[in-house]
């Protein structure tokens, strides 16, 4: 079995890795949004709504500095990274209980026909990036996910997590955690389940276009969207019909990527104006060559992506960094569905620079999903942790829907 240790490193590694993809300009926030430009093409519909997500839970209190300005954002990182200093679970020394309703933007895709319509993918970004890490808008049809699952048949419901991109940002401390993110989530997928989001997307459609009623639900998250999403299917394994973890496993290498090597600053700080929303403790990968070694080194990519990757990148918080462990690793004994564990090769920050032969899937399943009817993994080539942005990403999320499509999802 995995050491506690192990699973400690990959949290602290994890909480504050992921970067997202937020531009002002191709991210309107208000008023209707039309489809993105592949859709129309696809006969596909989607909407962006708003959802008044009510969210109950227990966040932690943990210790660690703050960052007000770029120097304490090095602070942060040069204090998380001291072998000689507490680690992620002596610091969390209580809870914050949580009791609110949060604005979480969220777009919902629907192809135009087909049996798989009626199965709708719930994607769960990571940390560093919003909803668009699964609808790349730099050619589309190489990189977006959200088309390739319409192409593949699916519906498909993106968002923002909270903290991020056109939802809410509370204070980066003691809400924006890893304990309230998985409420959201499961709020969220109720929602799905209960028709709420249909509802909610149907009222954005004037095209005429009558939503599906969905039957099946499967999740599909990145990095941080998985471990709440691998959260998820410890407390909640019913909300789920089979997922997908991608950028996410316990493995020893995954502590050795430190935060220092994510180069953080302070994101007001850093773009006063595209950061102005964010407060106290919002922090994001500095420069390109930190963005880069963080998500893209080791892979093969067009560099235009790694251009856009970073501008389109949203910040993390001290909070999910810090909060992580309080949800990481949960054992999933009562997940019963189908579960893949989708690496890529050369992923830095999960198995530092190399997926192969990095983790132990027997030991996994024991530790974590012992009763999962399938549990998979899947190694995609030359292929870093920000996948979506490499080369050959059609393929590998072919072998996404290939996983679902075997077990009748
Ligand atoms: C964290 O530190 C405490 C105190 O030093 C120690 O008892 C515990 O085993 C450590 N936990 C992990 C996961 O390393
Ligand atoms: C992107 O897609 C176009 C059209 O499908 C194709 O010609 C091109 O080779 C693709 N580029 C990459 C990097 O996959
Ligand atoms: C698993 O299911 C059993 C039986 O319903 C329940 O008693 C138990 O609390 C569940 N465990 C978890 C971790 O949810
Ligand atoms: C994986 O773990 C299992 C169970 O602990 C062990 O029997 C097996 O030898 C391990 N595999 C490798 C390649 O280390
Ligand atoms: C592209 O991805 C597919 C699916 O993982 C894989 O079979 C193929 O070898 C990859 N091609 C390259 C050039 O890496």
């Amino acid at each position: 079995m995995l050491k506690l240790s192990a699973l400690q490193l990959l949290l602290s590694t994890y909480l504050c890795g992921q970067a997202v993809f937020a531009s002002p300009t191709s991210h309107p926030s208000a008023g209707k949004q039309q489809s993105p430009s592949w859709a129309a093409a696809l006969g596909a519909t989607c909407a962006k709504f708003n959802v008044a997500v009510p969210a109950k839970g227990n966040n932690v209190v943990a210790e660690g500095p703050r960052v007000d300005n770029n120097i304490d954002a090095v602070t942060f990182m040069w204090d998380a990274d001291t072998w000689s200093h507490p680690n992620s679970t002596v610091r969390i020394t209580g809870t914050i209980p949580v009791d609110q309703t949060f604005n979480i933007v969220a777009q919902l895709c629907v192809p135009s026909s087909g049996d798989k319509s009626e199965i709708l993918q719930i994607a769960t970004h990571g940390a560093g990036f919003d909803r668009r890490y699964w609808d790349v808008e730099l050619e589309p049809e190489n990189y977006s996910y959200v088309r390739a699952a319409i192409k593949a048949g699916y519906s498909i419901l993106t968002y923002d997590r909270l903290g991020v991109g056109e939802s809410d940002k509370p204070d980066a401390y003691t809400m924006v955690q890893a304990p309230i993110q998985l409420e959201i989530l499961q709020q969220i997928s109720l929602m799905a389940r209960s028709g709420k989001i249909s509802q909610l997307a149907q009222a954005q459609i004037t095209s005429g276009v009558t939503l599906p009623k969905f039957s099946k639900f499967v999740h599909v998250g990145h990095s941080y969207g998985s471990i709440l999403t691998s959260a998820l299917l410890a407390k909640y394994p019913d909300s789920t019909d089979g997922a997908i973890l991608t950028g996410f496993v316990l493995s020893p290498q995954t502590s050795k990527f430190s935060q220092s090597a994510r180069g953080y600053q302070f994101a007001k700080e850093l773009d006063p104006v595209k950061w102005a929303d964010r407060g106290s403790g919002y922090i994001t990968n500095g420069a390109l060559y930190s963005f880069h070694t963080h998500f893209l080194a080791g892979g093969t990519f067009d560099p235009k992506l790694l251009e856009y990757g970073f501008d389109v990148r949203q910040p993390t918080t001290v909070g999910e960094s810090r909060s992580s462990i309080a949800i990481y690793g949960l054992p999933a004994h009562n997940f019963t569905k189908p579960l893949q564990l989708f690496l890529a090769e050369n992923d830095n920050p999960v198995c530092d620079g190399d997926c192969k032969g990095a983790y132990n899937l027997t030991q996994i399943r024991a530790a974590l999903y012992p009763n999962a009817a399938v549990l998979e993994d899947y190694i995609q080539p030359a292929t870093a942790h920000g996948f979506t942005l490499q080369k050959n990403a059609t393929a590998g999320y072919q072998v996404m829907f290939d996983f679902f499509g075997r077990n009748g999802l």
